[in-house]
């Protein structure tokens, strides 16, 4: 069996450890298509300077590696993996990043890769950290945003689809870590 098999809903696939899918959301073809889309608006959006690309671990893996091969200039790929305490701690909005990026941040042109925009929450506490850092610009590109977040600090300039309001799994997102292999985007059952 090919990893291009589609399965079609209700129908198991044997990657889903005897789960079925509900709905697939996003199929490979239509991702592959945005991604290349995407990798041409960033290519345009940054036609002179240092481009450094954050992929945020671990959900973004599959899209940014990707997403870099679409993207037609020269640039860095460098990883974030940020661990944030939970709604119930003090000072809720504390993120901790547990890999720090190497790479210098000063004066460089950082675009944050996120696979999926939810709360919102992920991307407000990181911000500020990169803030700090001083680049010369900072965007972020999500391929899923949820359209659900209040009170987003910065603006997601760089969007592949908007998310249904499902739980999704597939090319990158989890569910309790399985399934991020998957290469379409879909709705358990
Ligand atoms: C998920 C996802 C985003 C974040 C979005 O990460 O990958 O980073 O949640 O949610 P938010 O907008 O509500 O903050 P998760 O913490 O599950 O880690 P993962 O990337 O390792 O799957």
């Amino acid at each position: 069996m090919s990893s291009t098999v589609r399965p079609a809903a209700g129908i198991s696939d044997p990657r889903l450890s005897g789960r079925a899918v509900r709905r697939i959301a996003f199929d490979e073809a239509a991702i592959a298509r945005r991604v290349r889309e995407l990798g041409g608006e960033i290519s345009a959006a940054y036609p002179d300077g240092d481009l450094l690309v954050l992929g945020l671990l671990k959900g973004s893996f599959i899209f940014l590696s990707d997403l870099v091969r679409q993207i037609h200039r020269p640039l860095q790929v460098d990883f974030l993996v940020a661990s944030s305490y939970g709604d119930g701690m003090v000072s809720s909005g504390t993120v901790r990043l547990v890999y720090d990026p190497e790479t210098q941040l000063e004066g460089k042109d950082i675009l944050l890769v996120e696979d999926i925009v939810d709360s919102g929450r992920t991307l407000n506490r990181l911000i500020d950290l990169l803030v700090e850092r001083r680049p010369r610009s900072l965007e972020i590109c999500a391929l899923l945003h949820k359209r659900i977040a209040n009170g987003l600090k910065h603006d997601t300039k760089f969007v592949g689809f908007d998310a249904p309001h499902e739980f999704l799994v597939g090319y990158g997102l989890d569910h309790a870590e399985n399934f991020r292999h998957l290469p379409y985007i879909a709705s358990l059952q």
